[in-house]
């Protein structure tokens, strides 16, 4: 370390002390830093501006700033009074942050301090890209909390552009017009909580609140009480005043009944109760109130199986699927996948590309966890790939199980004799139509016909036979 002349012979022993302690801090920085006295010399540089520049401290102290910093306009704040803060300037071909201070003793300018805040602008964008990241993470989870009382997501919310989205979505906006229940069928993760909720603020009853119970997560023993509430003194350990339950939380809203399929047996008869006299009473009270709430109810189960099965009572069963909503799963709207990976990187303040081959395993993977599971990977990929275009390489990488696929392909190969079947039908369809119009064009004359076809006669033959062709019609 090098420290000017005169800080060198600095007479107080004990400030000498002090002075070593503070060049040692400046040189701690990560950040370049260099002092200039009031006439703009040099008389200290820190570690990592002799770095930066590419210059000992020994050919820096002493000099004017000008001659040792490129573009530096330092050497004029030793008379100003007034600071400047995250200015531009070039130094070895980089955009550097910098500031210039002035250093101000008894209202005197006595010199000046230059710091390099950041070395080179790319720096900032890739915090402001962080941050931007971060700050939608924080947006998704206030969401996620935010949803457990209230339904923050609409039809807007819902990307996809596949017919068969497109057509639930559009069944899903007539439902949310009408007083019914509805029941949610899907896989896991293919959205049955996101059109819940868009469900309800398209409704009438969108100001009124969206009360959320999972009927899976909540232990059988409680779930009464969740449901219905409770009076004072109903049991050992109930409190004080009682406990509303969800059904009167959600008055004049919606309750959104999740995993409905896991509602034991017990429950599913006071639930049917309660769905067909539209009443309910807490635990424990004998007066009842009048219940003015929009059931909406969801599940992954194959309800149907249940009923047969006798896991579950079929009254209750169609008395929730008053209006079914089956929402497709990933796979058999995989034109919704591109949309959804480039929504999500939005969202994540992302500017990282899928290379044309890894989006084509994307749209072609195995997705159990249907948009979930997506929207998973596609965030593990970012956080991940360090590299801007993400190949199939990085895929394999982070998402070995993309590349498994045994089950896309096994139900390739059941799917495949079917839609070939429909090609070669549809292929039939437009050679017979051929056929009969040309015939019809050239008066029924076969040798006219097979040359404007650009076939034999002989195969016009074939085919008219084949197609049941025979002659001219009457
Ligand atoms: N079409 C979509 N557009 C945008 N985001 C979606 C879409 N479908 C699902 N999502 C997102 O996927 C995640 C899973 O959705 P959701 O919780 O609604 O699924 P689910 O069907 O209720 O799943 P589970 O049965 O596991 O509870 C959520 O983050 C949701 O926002
Ligand atoms: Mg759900």
């Amino acid at each position: 370390m090098v420290w000017s002349e005169d800080m060198e012979n600095c007479e107080k022993k004990s400030s000498c002390q002090k002075c070593d302690f503070f060049k040692h801090v400046l040189d701690a920085l990560v950040e370049p830093l260099v002092v200039v006295d009031s006439n703009g010399i040099i008389i200290f540089i820190n570690k990592a501006y002799e770095e930066f520049l590419q210059v000992s401290r020994e050919e820096a102290l002493g000099r004017a700033v000008q001659d040792v910093i490129e573009n530096t306009r330092l050497h004029l704040f030793c008379s100003k009074k007034e600071a400047e803060i995250d200015s531009l300037q070039t130094i070895h071909d980089r955009e550097a942050v910098v500031q210039r201070i002035p250093i101000i003793v008894d209202e005197k300018t006595i010199g000046a301090i230059g710091k390099v805040n950041y070395q080179n602008v790319h720096e900032i964008s890739s915090l402001a890209k962080k941050l931007k990241s971060m700050e939608s993470k924080l947006e998704a989870y206030k969401k996620s909390s935010a949803s457990q009382m209230a339904a923050v997501y609409t039809f807007e919310d819902i990307i996809g552009c596949s017919p068969a989205l497109e057509s639930v979505k559009q069944f899903a906006v007539k439902a949310a017009a009408s007083e019914m229940t509805i029941l949610i069928l899907g896989e896991t993760g293919v959205g049955k909580e996101l059109f819940a909720q868009a469900i309800h603020n398209a409704s009438p009853r969108h100001r009124g609140p969206f009360v959320s119970i999972n009927c899976a997560a909540i232990p059988q023993d409680l779930l009464e009480s969740e449901l219905f509430g409770y009076e004072e003194g109903a049991f050992t350990g109930a409190r004080k005043k009682g406990k509303p339950g969800k059904f009167e939380l959600a008055d004049g809203g919606t309750i959104f009944l999740d995993e409905v399929g896991d509602m034991p047996l017990r429950m599913q008869a006071k639930m049917l109760r309660v769905l067909q006299n539209r009443h309910i009473e807490r635990i424990g009270s004998t007066a009842s109130q009048d219940m003015d709430v929009r059931v909406i109810a969801s599940t992954n189960q194959n309800l149907e199986d249940k009923v047969l099965n006798s896991e579950y009572r079929a009254d209750l069963y169609y008395r929730l699927n008053a209006i079914t909503l089956k929402i497709p799963p990933l796979r058999e709207r995989r034109e919704d996948i591109s949309l959804l990976v480039d929504k999500t990187l939005e969202q994540l303040g992302s500017d990282k590309k899928f290379s044309r081959e890894s989006m084509r395993i994307i749209v072609n993977g195995y997705w159990p966890g249907n948009v979930r599971e997506l929207i998973n990977v596609v965030e593990r990929l970012v956080f991940l790939t360090d590299a801007s275009f993400i190949e199939p390489g990085h895929l394999k990488t982070v998402e070995p199980s993309l590349f498994k696929e045994q089950e896309d392909k096994k139900e390739q190969e059941v799917a495949e004799p079917q839609s070939s079947k429909m090609l070669s039908r549809s292929v039939n369809d437009t050679e017979k139509e051929v056929l009969f119009d040309t015939l019809k064009q050239t008066g029924w004359n076969k040798t006219q016909a097979a040359k404007l076809l650009g076939i034999h006669r002989t195969t016009l033959h074939t085919k008219m036979r084949k197609y049941g062709i025979q002659q001219k019609p009457l």
